[in-house]
This record gives C-alpha cells, structure tokens and sequence, in this order.
C-alpha cells in the first residue's frame, strides 16, 4: 500500500508514534499533516527513547520526513528537535512546505491568556500557541514558512499584522509590547536555520507516490479531539481525522490507499472535557501506573478509562478505517475483569451512537460488556503465545468495530510488537 494514513481513534496517545515507526520499516517517508506540537509522539528503538512534537517518528530509520502544509510550526522547537537528532549521530531528510504556518510568540501568549480568562471553564490546552496560529490562518493574518526566507515581504506582512496583535494582547491585558524589527530579525534568523529545508512539499510527495513508493501520513492527536468530530469545544484546532492527510499534505484524496488506526486497548484523555468511561477507582490508578499515564508533552496526569467502543466505532467510520493497529494490551495485565463499554444509557434511553452535544455526551453512562482478564501478554511477539482470554479480547473489539486488528502492542519498544495480518 504505497500512501497509508495513520490516525488515533481516541483522544490521542494512542501509540501513533511506536507504531508509525514500526510500520516506517517499509516506508520511503513519513509525513505529518496537522497539529503541531502540542503533540508527544514516543518511539523506543534499539534501547533509546525518543520524543518528537514536530518531526515525523520515520525520522529514526533516516526515512524521508516532510513536515506538511496542515502542520503549524514553531521552528524554535523544531530547531531543536533537529539539533537533537543530529547529537543522536541521525541525519534528517527533511522537507518542509513553504505554505504551513508559523506560530509565532504572540500565539503562545494569546493561548495562555485565553486559557487563563476561561477559568475553571478552560479547554486544557498544551498552552503551545496551537489554537491561535490556526485562528490566524483562517483570519488570513497568518505567517508562513515561505515568508521566512523573503524579508520584504515579511516585513510588510508584519507591519499589517502587528497593529491588529497588539490590540488583542492589549484587550486581554496581556502586558507585552510587539516590535516589528524585533519579530523579522528573529523570523528572519529562522528562514536563514530552515532554508534548506523549505519547499513546494505537494511536488515532492506527489512524485513520490508516482513512483510507486510508500508514504505514512502520521496524524496527531485523534478523532475525538478533531475539532469538526471531536468533543466541541474541548478539541484541538485542526483535523486529525484521515481525510486530513489529502488537505494537510496537497495529495488527493484518490491517491491515499489506505487507513490505519491506532486504538489504545483502554482510554485516555489529558485536558478537560466529558470522558464517558472514566474511571476514579483502583482499576483507573492501575492504568495510570502500568501505562505510565502521563503526557509526553505537558508531563500531566492522563485520564483513564474502559475502552469505549461506542467513541471508537464514530472514529472508525469518520475516518473511514481499513485495519486498526490495538496498543498497549499489556497495560491490562493482571486485572481479573476487563471492561469495554458497547453502549450508553442516555436520559433512561439506550443509545449506541455518539452524541455531538456536549451536554448529551456528559448524561451518558456506559452499559458494558465484562470480559476474563488475563495474566500477562508484556513483550509477547506472536499472536499463538498471547492467552486465550486476551486473544478474545482482541477478538471481541474488531468483532464489535467490524474493522481488522493487524498490529498489536505488548510494550513501548519496536520489538514489543505482533504483526496479525
Ligand atoms: P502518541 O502521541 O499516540 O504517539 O502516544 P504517546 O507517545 O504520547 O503515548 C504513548 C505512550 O505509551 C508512550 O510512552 C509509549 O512509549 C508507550 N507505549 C506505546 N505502545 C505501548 C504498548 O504497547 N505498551 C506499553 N506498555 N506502552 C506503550
Ligand atoms: P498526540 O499527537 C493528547 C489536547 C490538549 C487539550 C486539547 C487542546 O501526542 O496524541 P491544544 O494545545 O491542541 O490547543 O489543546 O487537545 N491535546 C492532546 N492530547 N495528545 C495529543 O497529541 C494532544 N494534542 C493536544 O490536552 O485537551
Ligand atoms: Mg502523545
């Protein structure tokens, strides 16, 4: 399959960075679509960790790596990230597209001050600048990669768009000052580090696929994060869902081949927002311990829960999932029970789809399934060696999503992996 777009089901942290470097063994290059980094994606390979917010997780097997138009960078951060790299003796392949957007200091601060005014009523968000970069963009008063690299252009883009960003940090009494030298001389420093990198990336990966070679589209996030399908307001500000790979890369919607999605064998979710499944008991204290809940990003405390299978049977037809690669099975070791929740009881009525009002969303309450638990699947690489009861777990969530379970996960490392075709 030369274009597979991998996106999480959930509300991200699904694993999208383990598996998108597992599946990168056989790709020529990985692409990020959307977000920016306010995502934490992991990959644990030959005895490393790596964390990446901007750069796609192919980066380790020194595949090809674009950075997308849908991608809204902050290249102080993704300056590092190369820096760190090339220190861990890797090389880049790196390709950015000129038309992605930048997020600027005021975007940081915009973000935090907003975050503040909402009070106990905040979105929780990473507080990376994410949700004003793509107001921006929509507004039209947006920075891209391409003015990086002409400072004529940028200076007078900046002269139209400083005035309006001031009156906003003035109106959120946010006690900074924009000085337009001081943001080209620093954006102009930018261009200067990037220029090699910066291109028309729709030549590049369209080529590519011409060619016949292999492309992983790694999504961020996760659907119900989307904030066209996932828990309005309580979402992130771009389209996690696949056909955000076609908008976010300038690769038509007829030339993606496949879609694979990546679902935790439980739920979590960081930030605020209704969580049907949650739990606040031991079984939810032993998720967050066995699976080491806690951001890759912002280092907070996930949320745990059940799997839900009502969210994640929305998130495969949204996203118009092929094969679902079911993370983190191990995390469930050792409990005498596990649950995944098939329905919801809404206002004394049975309901199995899932609600766009928040305020339905937030009477629901799970109807489950219980299923035997299991004593430990950690670091198994053969579906024939998992217990019974966990291979009926892997059964009865593909049966109840009508989608196939190709890849499971027994650990964080590349090696801790089964592949079930
Ligand atoms: P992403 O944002 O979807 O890439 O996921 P994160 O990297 O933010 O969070 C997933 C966490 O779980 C990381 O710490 C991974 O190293 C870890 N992880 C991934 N797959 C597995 C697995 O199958 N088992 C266990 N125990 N940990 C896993
Ligand atoms: P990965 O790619 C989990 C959440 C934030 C907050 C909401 C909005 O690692 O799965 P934002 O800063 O995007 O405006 O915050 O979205 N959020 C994530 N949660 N994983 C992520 O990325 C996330 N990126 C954003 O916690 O609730
Ligand atoms: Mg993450």
């Amino acid at each position: 399959m030369p274009a597979v777009v991998v996106v999480g089901l959930q509300w991200g942290d699904e694993g999208k960075g383990k598996i998108t470097d597992f599946w990168a063994e056989k790709a020529d290059c990985v692409v990020r679509f959307q977000g920016g980094n306010n995502a934490g994606h992991t990959v644990i390979a030959g005895g490393k960790k790596y964390k990446f917010h901007l750069l796609p997780s192919g980066v380790i097997r020194e595949k090809e790596a674009v950075i997308g138009n849908g991608v809204v960078v902050d290249p102080e951060v993704l300056l590092e990230e190369l820096a760190a790299l090339g220190q861990a003796g890797i090389t880049p392949h790196m390709h950015i597209s000129d038309r992605a957007h930048v997020i600027m200091p005021y975007h940081r601060w915009l973000d935090g001050a907003e975050e503040n005014l909402l009070g106990n009523q905040k979105i929780g968000t990473t507080r990376r600048g994410i949700g004003p970069c793509y107001a921006d963009k929509i507004s039209r008063f947006g920075i891209r990669m391409d003015d990086l690299t002409d400072p004529e252009g940028l200076r007078e883009k900046l002269h139209r768009i400083v005035p309006i960003k001031q009156a906003l940090l003035d109106a959120l009494g946010i006690e900074k000052k924009l000085n337009v030298d001081d943001l080209h001389a620093l954006c102009t420093r930018w261009g200067t580090e990037l220029q090699e990198y910066i291109e028309d990336t729709t030549l590049f990966l369209n080529a590519l696929l011409e060619r016949k070679k292999t492309v992983l589209f790694e999504g961020a996030q996760g659907c119900l994060l989307d904030i066209d399908f996932g828990t309005y307001p309580y979402v992130t500000s771009s389209n996690p869902v696949a056909g955000g790979a076609a908008t976010g890369t300038g690769v038509g919607p007829r030339r993606l081949d496949s879609v694979l999605g990546i679902l935790k064998a439980y739920t979590t979710r960081v930030g605020e927002g209704p969580f049907p499944t949650e739990l606040r008991d031991e079984a939810g204290d032993h998720l967050v311990d066995r699976g080491q809940e806690y951001g890759t990003t912002t280092g907070r405390k996930r949320r745990c829960g059940w799997l839900d299978l009502v969210a994640a049977r929305y998130a495969c037809r949204v996203n118009g999932v092929d094969e679902i690669a079911l993370t983190k099975l191990d995390v469930l070791d050792g409990l005498d029970t596990v649950r995944v929740c098939t329905t919801y009881t809404c206002d004394g009525k049975k309901r199995d789809q899932f609600p766009a009002s928040l305020s339905v969303l937030s009477r629901c309450r799970p109807h489950y399934e219980d299923m035997e638990g299991w004593n430990s699947t950690a670091g198994i690489t053969s579906y024939e060696k998992l217990p019974a009861a966990a291979r009926r777990y892997v059964e009865r969530v593909s049966q109840h999503l009508g989608v196939p379970i190709s890849v499971i996960s027994t650990g964080p490392s590349r090696e801790e992996t089964i592949w079930h075709p």
